[in-house]
């Protein structure tokens, strides 16, 4: 199958993850038991890939300060195959958890895995983006982004976006690859690129710097940095791996 390098980021995002589900991640990234598309977390005590996915999922509901049985409505912007809005909605059966995807497919596949596991009742799915998601202002009490705002051309539009959809006082977690740098050296720049890469991210990189600053520009306060890249580095080196011949 010959990938069609395409400007347009949206069709070549929705491209990779479409074709590279089943057969692919689904088989190979641990996907039918976690339906996971990031990396796995490997916190004390996690021993396998398949644990390290789910603790991610785990890291998320703590940053996000869900509690057991409180009634709100989570955003999960940019949902995949629902994996995590899956998990959690299991975990805390009052919230109801919103996933988006610019990718039709990813919506299917998500109503279907929830339906499956019965866990559809406070979880949906839509085709939306979020960059323009088309929900009304202050609709959502938290919002989370698991390893898809880097994919974004334009992050601050993502911001302000979130921003005005977020309820104020609301939470907006954000957890993904980032740069430190603005600058990389040349050979850096094309590791980081093959990285990318091998998550469909043809075009894009987030710099952390850039982002915060977008976020106090917008308006949001209490922003927390928090670097957990040594215990997802044997992950990323993984899922680069298994995405390498997906180019081929
Ligand atoms: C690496 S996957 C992560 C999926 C999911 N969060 C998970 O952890 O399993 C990236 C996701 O970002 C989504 N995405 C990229 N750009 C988007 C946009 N503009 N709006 C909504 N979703 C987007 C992709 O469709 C894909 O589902």
């Amino acid at each position: 199958m010959m990938i069609k390098f395409n400007e347009d980021y949206e069709e070549m995002v929705t491209y990779w993850y479409e074709n590279y589900w089943e057969p692919g991640f689904k088989q190979w990234w641990k996907g039918h038991e976690t339906l996971a598309l990031h990396v796995g977390l490997y916190e004390k005590g996690i021993k396998n890939l398949r644990d390290a996915l789910l603790n991610m999922n785990d890291f998320v509901g703590k940053l996000l300060k869900l509690k057991k049985n409180e009634k709100v409505k989570v955003l999960d912007a940019g949902c995949g195959v629902g994996g995590t809005s899956i998990y959690l909605g299991n975990k805390y059966p009052k919230a109801k958890f919103i996933g988006i995807t610019i990718s039709r497919k990813q919506v299917e596949w998500a109503k279907k895995y929830a339906k499956e596991r019965n866990f559809n009742k406070n979880t949906e799915f839509l085709r939306r983006s979020y960059l323009d998601t088309g929900f009304q202002d202050e609709s959502f009490d938290k919002i989370f982004a698991l390893e898809s705002v880097d994919y974004a051309p334009d992050k601050r539009k993502f911001v302000k976006e979130m921003n005005r959809i977020l309820k104020k006082g609301g939470r907006l977690v954000v957890v993904g690859p980032a740069m430190r740098k603005t600058q990389l050296n040349p050979f850096m720049k094309k590791i980081y690129r093959l990285f990318n890469i091998g998550r469909g991210n043809f075009f894009s990189f987030l710099t952390l710097n850039d982002f915060k600053r977008y976020l106090e520009e917008e308006g949001f306060t209490n922003i927390k940095l928090i670097d957990i890249s040594k215990k997802t580095y044997r992950s990323s080196v993984n899922s680069t791996i298994i995405g390498i011949p997906f180019l081929l």
